[in-house]
């Protein structure tokens, strides 16, 4: 199932590298090639945050579903890993010049909130690890990554924001976001009211 998930995920980026190579990328290949980066990434970072409501409502129908559990972290990891690119192909179209990005990012909101998104994402990529869990204590890195519901809502503020035209990508977005949260939400307050009924 991983493997299958990481090779799913990734098959997108070897496209894009051959479509760029062979010229199939418009006549602005860096801004298509920044704009299917972004997507990617945000894309990854939902379906990886909705590993966890489908599990609870699979529980609910008395299903066990392993393999959500076992896909989040690939999906989150190659989410970041489009992130990196991302942010890569944006600095190789400002020429890698860093004042040019000081100033994009402190004269253009939508810059800083991508900016954000990925700082955000960083302890969340260093803590992925199995042994990360055991050293945090297992509610402390839970605490610490559910930061990736905000990576995800500043992935959609961002995307909002770059946007001149057609929000329908951005509003997908954030109706997805903001129904994964709400699911969430909603099933672990019933499970925990159920378990408390169950205790006394
Ligand atoms: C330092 C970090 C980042 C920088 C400098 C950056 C830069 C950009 C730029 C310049 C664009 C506009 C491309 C264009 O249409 O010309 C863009 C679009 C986008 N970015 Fe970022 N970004 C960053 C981080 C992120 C992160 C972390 C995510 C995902 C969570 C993300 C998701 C997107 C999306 C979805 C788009 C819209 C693509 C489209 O127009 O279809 N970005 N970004």
């Amino acid at each position: 199932m991983v493997p299958a998930t990481a090779i799913g995920a990734l098959l997108p980026l070897l496209l894009l590298v051959s479509d760029f190579f062979t010229g199939q990328l418009g006549a602005n290949p860096l801004q298509r090639a920044e704009q299917q980066t972004g997507v990617l990434a945000l894309s990854l970072l939902l379906l990886s945050l909705s590993t966890t409501p489908l599990r609870l409502i699979a529980a609910r129908a008395d299903l066990r579903l392993l393999w959500p559990a076992r896909v989040r972290k690939t999906l989150g990891l190659t989410g970041a890993l489009y992130a990196g690119v991302h942010l890569l192909i944006y600095g190789l179209d400002k020429g890698f010049n860093p004042l040019n990005f000081l100033s994009d990012v402190l004269k253009r909101p939508y810059i800083t909130v991508g900016l954000s998104a990925l700082l955000l994402l960083v302890p969340l990529v260093l803590t992925s690890r199995k042994d990360s869990v055991k050293r945090l204590g297992f509610e402390r890195w839970t605490r610490l990554h559910r930061l990736s519901y905000l990576v995800a809502a500043l992935g959609v503020l961002h995307f909002w924001w770059s946007v001149k035209k057609d929000h329908t990508g951005p509003v997908i977005a954030l109706m997805l976001l903001l129904a994964l949260f709400g699911i969430r939400l909603l099933l672990q307050r019933r499970t925990k009211a159920r378990e408390r009924k169950a205790a006394v």
